[in-house]
């Protein structure tokens, strides 16, 4: 008798433990799945869902805005110019000349007297071109000699005819030892809203040789290429 209920007792322990098992696997299971689901929920938010969109959306961005590279220089006798010639060089940027409607003569002393002119008057010359594709340009470097301590009254029209806001600007200067003069101050007033960097400047005597200087100054930027 004693052995009999033994085995009674040993089978219901057994029938007990089995139908506990079945019991936590079933809820193991369903655990995960109830998990899964949750996670599945918590990775599929409107937010996240839209990531994926949104990423090649941004991806596209700088094509669309261009994420492009601009060199907007005034040069009356090349040694602006010749500086956004190196810029160019290592930036892989694209060049515009500013230039007025009517011709600067060509003669010094003219020139000298008729920019003090402009200056005094603070006149904007009329320009012979526009940049069509202004928003195509993030980063825009503006090139100056140095005329009466200041920028000459053309880059003032070129810089008031566009947005600058989001835009990055880079000045660089050529001059006749003045320096950058007041330029930097008329180009953050004239480009209000662009992030305005740390320009370059270098005599207009010198500007053959500063190819190195040039390249420096980029790669301090992140600039050069
Ligand atoms: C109208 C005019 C005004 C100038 N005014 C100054 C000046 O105030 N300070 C200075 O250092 N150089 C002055 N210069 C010299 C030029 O800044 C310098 O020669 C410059 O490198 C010329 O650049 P560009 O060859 O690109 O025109 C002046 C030159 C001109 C033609």
């Amino acid at each position: 008798m004693k052995k009999f209920l033994s085995m009674l007792l040993t089978f219901t322990m057994l029938v007990t433990l089995a139908a506990c098992g079945a019991s936590q696997e079933q809820g193991g299971s369903s655990a995960p799945s109830a998990d899964a689901s949750s996670q599945s929920e918590e990775n599929t938010p409107p937010a996240s869902s839209e990531q994926p969109e949104e990423t090649p959306d941004s991806s596209e961005a700088p094509t669309e805005t261009g994420g492009k590279t601009l060199i907007a220089y005034f040069s009356w006798s090349g040694n602006t110019e010749t500086l956004a010639g190196m810029i160019q060089e290592s930036t892989g940027g694209d060049l515009f000349a500013i230039e007025t409607e009517t011709p600067y003569s060509d003669d010094y002393d003219t020139v000298v007297d008729q920019a003090k002119q402009e200056q005094a008057d603070n006149i904007r010359p009329a320009l012979a071109a526009q940049v069509e594709n202004m928003d195509d340009y993030d980063t825009v470097f503006i090139g100056y000699p140095n005329w009466w301590s200041d920028v000459p009254m053309a880059v003032l029209t070129f810089l008031e005819s566009y947005d600058w806001n989001g835009k990055t600007v880079i000045p660089f200067c050529t001059s006749g030892g003045g320096g950058f003069g007041n330029g930097i101050d008329s180009i953050e007033a004239a480009a209000e809203g662009a992030t305005i960097l740390e320009g370059f400047h270098v005599g207009g005597s010198s500007v053959d040789g500063a190819a190195d200087d040039v390249a420096t100054w980029l790669d301090g930027l992140g600039l050069g290429q």
